[in-house]
């Protein structure tokens, strides 16, 4: 199977545009319309426009799908039911399974195709967000067949048929404020990152109602996943001062607010700051990228069927090492959680020691070993761990140029637990 990011033409040009003398030219920053706050979807109306009149004076046939999975179902019933009092029709297509699988993305977009909606609402987490997106392609270009095809330079020419709401149900992925896809080759066991500005949702509702009843596990694997978006972004070739005002700050809110969200799931102030965290980060890597802690954690999440908030965030003190020769952008991240010290090295491993008592704190091992994968397992499989982490587009924007061989020692260091020191 052939896919965008591994064409040659494509793998010379895109770290070419993300080159720092490119950006400077003209860098476009996007953001969808936010609204966020306990009230944000609710069925009484306000003082004011809500996002409802917001987005519906956008859709003529009012004609509202409404795409979720069976644990966002209870919520989504929720949002049709207010859809259906303010004038709209509903459909909710409640089949989205875990990790996106690309059959599964064709199958939502034929009943998009049937319904017609002019407005399409995402109501999950990311798996649910990420097809959706990638549907919402198949239904407003029919002609399009190899999702895995469209590059970040396909024009795809959306909004003809249908805006995009999302509305978050998991604090984490951060897919409400992107342009960013990640769905699954279920026949390769390989995960396909779509990028287009065009997928940025028009609406991220962000409402702490959606949310709380996330289990402890899930609120750790979402909210790291948030927390490595921040901190890979901030050491990107491709942030600028907006994405660094956000991700520095996302740090501060997860490393405050995500333990005690892991430990009472009630705690409102917790859930609403992660929600909040998770879009901030979102913002920060749909605008400037994140680099080789999700290469290798995609690797490693579809290879060993781990989650990838922890599969991505069990790589974040690795990558920071990896990346220390090439750049001090970290002292960025010891200046926001006040654990820099007298030269850059302590510094860094003050970050590192913070990272680490953070995954020790939510029950996170801090190497590979530690979620048991067996040696014999790992070894049988590092050959594909390398190629496809070497191959994934989040290494276009890390900040350091990666050798497969590179690529193979950051994983038996990562298996081992060793500090990197090449
Ligand atoms: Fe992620």
């Amino acid at each position: 199977m052939t896919y965008w990011f591994t064409e040659p033409a494509l793998k010379m040009l895109v770290p070419l545009a993300c080159a720092t003398a490119i950006r400077g030219l003209s860098t476009p920053f996007s953001v969808p319309k936010i609204f966020m706050g306990s009230n944000a979807f609710s069925e009484a109306h306000g003082l004011g426009a809500d996002v409802v009149d917001a987005f519906g004076a956008m859709c003529a046939k009012k004609q509202a799908f409404i795409v979720t999975d069976e644990h966002a179902r209870r919520y989504s019933t929720r949002v049709s039911n207010i859809l259906q009092g303010r004038q709209f029709t509903t459909q909710i297509w409640d089949k989205i399974e875990p990790e996106a699988p690309l059959e599964i993305v064709r199958e939502c977009a034929e009943s998009m195709k049937q319904f017609e909606p002019d407005v399409i609402v995402a109501v999950g987490g990311g798996s649910v967000i990420d097809a959706a997106k990638a549907a919402w392609i198949l239904y407003e270009r029919p002609d399009i067949t190899d999702l895995e095809m469209v590059s970040p330079l396909t024009p795809l020419g959306l909004r003809k048929k249908a805006i995009l709401v999302a509305v978050p149900t998991t604090s984490g992925t951060g897919s409400d404020c992107t342009g960013i896809s990640v769905v699954t080759d279920t026949q390769a066991r390989r995960k396909v990152p779509i990028v287009s500005a065009e997928l940025m949702p028009d609406f991220a509702v962000l409402d702490p109602a959606f949310v709380t009843g996330m289990p402890p596990k899930l609120t750790a694997g979402t909210g790291l996943d948030a927390l490595t978006h921040a901190m890979d972004n901030v050491m990107s070739p491709m942030t600028n001062d907006f994405t660094d005002a956000l991700a520095l700050r996302a740090i501060q809110m997860i490393f405050k607010y995500l333990p005690r969200a892991y430990r009472d799931g009630t705690d409102h102030e917790a859930r609403i700051r992660m929600h909040m965290a998770s879009s901030m980060a979102g913002i920060a890597f749909g605008n400037g990228g994140v680099g080789l802690t999700h290469s290798l954690g995609h690797s490693l999440g579809k290879t060993f069927a781990i989650h990838h908030g922890i599969a991505v965030s069990i790589f974040i003190p690795y990558t920071l090492q990896f990346y220390s020769p090439i750049t001090d952008k970290y002292l960025d991240m010891c200046q926001a959680l006040e654990v820099g010290d007298k030269s850059k090295e302590k510094s860094l491993a003050g970050l590192i020691k913070k990272v680490r008592a953070l995954l020790e704190e939510l029950d996170v091992p801090l190497n590979l070993k530690g979620l048991g994968i067996s040696k014999e397992e790992f070894e049988k499989n590092i050959d594909k761990l390398v190629l496809y982490g070497f191959e994934d587009p989040s290494v276009f924007t890390n900040p350091r140029p990666l050798t497969m061989e590179q690529c193979e020692q950051l994983f038996r260091y990562a298996y081992e637990g060793k500090d990197v020191d090449f």
